[in-house]
């Protein structure tokens, strides 16, 4: 836990510091939304994948700040959960790509093979340990060919603790948790009243107060997207909670992991017509959108126009600065990506390794509308008009 609750005494030494000495506009507090910077909503959504995972190890505190830092409008997260049921921010159902457990001789022999998604896994399984256990492993850099400086430095996080860095930010900073293989967990992770995984993420939501529909004043000063691969837990929350909800589609040859659905079935205009009743938006995979030949572009699909026409949002994945994953359309430009995908195809929000690097192209082609900019052309008008009049 060292390096979250760094954070948090600093923070809470900034709270109490901070409400003595501002006697004049009395106490802030860090929580207090009113007096933050609030969400854009005038542009497409920059979305942290797993944080600044491009610079810093995946989904901990510091990718998470880190992407604060550069402009995000919203932090992602993958949620699966312990053996002993706690939520927790991790992608893949094993510790072995993006943790150190290979070297702890203590859990040697906790290695098993499950069966996930119709796939046989052998390794070290998040839902094998306890929260405890999974906090005296340190996280690591998931690619060799990023920086490796950070391995070993920090701790997986809770749902909680990633709820709790959103909530710090000096402005309104969403989040986008990710209800990830939910019939995996709920066949390993029992909890008592025989609650489901997915009524436990919902329950910690609604416990930090994220709540009510798209673009709502509850929205906007806690602004979420909930997101599944998987249909059938973004039904069965839609009872529980009316934050907006986002499915997620995977590449054209993998079925839904519970309701066995070809990727043709979930993105025919009449599946995308019932799902909408459920969901704001489709987060798909940016090869389906567009199928590359070659590692050049191809002709796109008509997915974006199909959903846009039905009022859903497109949340298309992933997008990442190296030269290894930039189509030769775009001369290892990943600048060039970006205006591909928000100009020509129009999508309404980006998952990016590297959220500064699409902050930065926002910032240069729709900045933030500038303050005042009204007030000069009235000015501006007044002087026109006195010209006319002969003064
Ligand atoms: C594990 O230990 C080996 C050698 O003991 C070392 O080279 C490697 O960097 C360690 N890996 C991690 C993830 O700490
Ligand atoms: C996984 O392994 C078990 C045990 O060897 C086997 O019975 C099962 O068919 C395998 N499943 C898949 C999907 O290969
Ligand atoms: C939501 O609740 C209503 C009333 O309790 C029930 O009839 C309905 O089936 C529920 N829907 C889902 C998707 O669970
Ligand atoms: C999923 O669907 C495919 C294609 O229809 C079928 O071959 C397969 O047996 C199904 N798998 C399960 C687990 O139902």
């Amino acid at each position: 836990m060292a390096s979250f609750w760094h954070i948090s005494i600093a923070v809470l030494i900034l709270l109490f510091g901070g409400s003595k000495a501002n006697t004049i506009a009395g106490p802030r507090s860090q929580l207090d939304v009113n007096h933050k910077k609030q969400l854009q909503t005038f542009r497409p959504y920059n979305i942290a994948h797993r944080g600044s995972n491009g610079e810093l190890p995946e989904e901990t505190s510091a990718a998470y700040l880190r992407a604060i830092d550069e402009g995000a409008d919203f932090i992602e997260t993958d949620i699966l959960a312990s053996k002993d049921g706690n939520l927790i921010c991790f992608h893949d159902v094993t510790l072995d790509a993006t943790t150190d457990v290979a070297n702890h001789t203590e859990f040697a022999n906790r290695k098993r093979t499950y069966e996930v998604q119709g796939e046989n896994v052998t390794g070290w399984f998040v839902v094998d340990f306890t929260l405890k256990e999974l906090k005296s492993l340190r996280v690591k850099q998931r690619y060799t060919f990023r920086d490796q400086r950070y391995n070993g430095k920090y701790q997986i996080i809770t749902f909680e603790e990633y709820i709790l860095i959103a909530l710090y930010a000096d402005r309104v900073v969403g989040i986008y948790p990710e209800i990830k293989n939910p019939v995996f967990i709920n066949q390993h992770v029992k909890w008592s009243n025989g609650k489901k995984f997915e009524d436990m993420f919902v329950e910690t939501l609604l416990k930090y107060g994220y709540k009510g529909q798209y673009m709502s004043e509850d929205w906007l000063k806690q602004p979420v997207f909930i997101q599944s691969f998987a249909p059938t837990p973004l039904i069965y929350i839609s009872n529980m909670t009316n934050s907006p909800k986002v499915f997620l589609i995977d590449d054209t040859t993998i079925p839904t992991q519970d309701t066995n659905q070809s990727y043709y079935e979930i993105t025919s205009d009449a599946y995308l017509a019932f799902i909408r009743n459920y969901v704001i938006g489709i987060g798909p995979w940016k090869d389906t959108i567009v199928p590359p030949k070659d590692n050049f572009l191809g002709q796109p699909t008509d997915l974006v126009a199909r959903a846009h026409a039905l009022n859903l949002q497109v949340h298309p994945y992933t997008f990442r600065n190296e030269n290894a994953y930039l189509h030769f359309n775009f001369h290892q430009d990943p600048y060039l990506e970006y205006e591909y995908w928000l100009n020509e195809i129009g999508v309404d929000g980006l998952f990016t390794d590297f959220t500064g690097s699409l902050h930065k192209y926002q910032e240069w082609t729709t900045p933030y509308p500038k303050k005042g900019k009204k007030a000069e052309a009235i000015l501006h008008e007044i002087a026109n008009m006195l010209k006319d009049d002969g003064y």
